[in-house]
């Protein structure tokens, strides 16, 4: 399939480019195009035909169930049974934007989209491209990232072509994006709303509009259990793993830096590669470097994350060692992503 590659990244009319990617929606195509989170790869979320177009192109197990991305509120009501006062509030809160709600399914959503589940997730992405997608297919999108399964998220154009080129019918370039990580997840269907995935719109932001929220048991712990099952199947599955072996370094940053560069030493013959942050960059023997942003940065190493993942994979990096982060905050929804592609490989040093 060839794939069409659109540039909206400066133009001031992106009608025709959209107007062209709605006309591949409704006909059932694929179009990769930009969201604030992640770039996402979309399709039209109430055709059966469609949906099973994105778990080919992307290799997605078809018990991972998709978010539908809609572009004003008022979608949301043909594609739920119900809305608790809680998806009101926080859809008053944080729409559009980083946040996805898990709700009741109305009949008309495919089970091809929801992995048999009887639940969908549903995002309004305040992204301007996005939206305009969205309100021209005159469909909800249904999109996970546009990647292939199991590598980091997109975070440029550039990433969704070295992925998917010849997958699917289009690309649109958006630039990159802003935030970096996938969105804040939170099931709403039951009495108490429980985060399935951290994400930008953090744990107290949550609280702070609804009360108690919960956290999904297997997101919290750093062992996961194998009997233990998240709620939001997709977190199951091993992801961000860079081809080398990485592991997680945590504790004082000058002692993190000591200790990654002892095992650098004790790693001659390989290509070692280092996570590193603006504060630590230049104390690393490694051949490669790449650092995130500053530590006072949370939201720079959010954005540079995926990107940093993808780049020790094009320079051949055999055994990577990061640095941990604080985990309040963002920082939280920034350790699950790097605790997962480390595949839970943690070292905690001691003073
Ligand atoms: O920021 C984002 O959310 C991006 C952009 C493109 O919007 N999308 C994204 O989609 O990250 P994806 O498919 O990569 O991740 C969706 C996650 C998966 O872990 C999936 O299992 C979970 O959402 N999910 C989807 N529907 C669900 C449901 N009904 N119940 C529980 N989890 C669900
Ligand atoms: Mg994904």
């Amino acid at each position: 399939m060839k794939m069409e590659y659109v540039d909206l990244r400066d133009e001031y009319d992106i009608k025709e480019g959209i107007k062209k990617a709605a006309g591949i929606i409704k006909k059932g195509g694929l179009v990769a195009f930009p969201t604030e989170t992640v770039y996402g790869l979309g399709a039209n979320g109430l055709d059966e035909n469609a949906v099973p177009k994105i778990y080919e192109a992307k290799g997605r197990p078809s018990d991972n169930p998709l978010i539908l991305h809609i572009s004003e509120f008022d979608e949301i009501k043909s594609i739920v049974k119900e809305i608790p006062k809680t998806a009101l509030i926080l859809a008053e809160e944080f729409w559009p934007g980083p946040l996805t709600m898990v709700l009741k399914k109305s009949d008309i959503v495919p089970f091809r989209t929801t992995g048999g589940l009887e639940s969908v997730a549903v995002r309004m992405p305040s992204n301007n491209i996005a939206r305009e997608l969205i309100k021209a297919s005159g469909v909800p999108i249904a999109a996970p990232s546009a990647n292939s399964s199991g590598r980091p998220s997109p975070t440029k154009a550039s990433h969704v072509i070295l992925d998917l080129d010849g997958k699917i019918d289009m690309v649109i370039d958006g630039g990159a994006v802003d935030i970096g990580l996938e969105s804040t997840i939170v099931d709403v269907t039951g009495d108490v709303p429980v985060i399935l995935r951290p994400g930008f719109i953090t744990e107290e932001m949550l609280s702070e509009a609804i009360g108690r929220v919960e956290i999904d048991e297997v997101v919290k712990s750093l062992s996961p259990d194998k009997d233990l099952k998240p709620k939001a199947p997709g977190m199951k599955y091993r992801h961000y793993a860079p081809k080398g072996r990485m592991t997680i370094y945590k504790g004082k940053p000058e002692r993190v830096v000591e200790r990654i560069n002892e095992e650098i030493a004790k790693s001659a013959g390989k290509k070692t590669a280092v996570l590193a942050t603006d504060e630590t960059k230049m104390y690393y023997k490694a051949d490669v470097v790449i650092s995130v942003g500053s530590r006072e940065d949370g939201e720079s190493i959010a954005r540079n994350l995926f990107d940093a993942l993808r780049r020790f994979d094009d320079v051949g990096a055999e055994v990577i060692f990061a640095e941990g982060f604080d985990e309040n905050r963002l920082g939280f929804a920034i350790m699950n992503r790097l605790h997962k592609s480390a595949g839970y490989n943690i070292i905690m040093i001691k003073e």
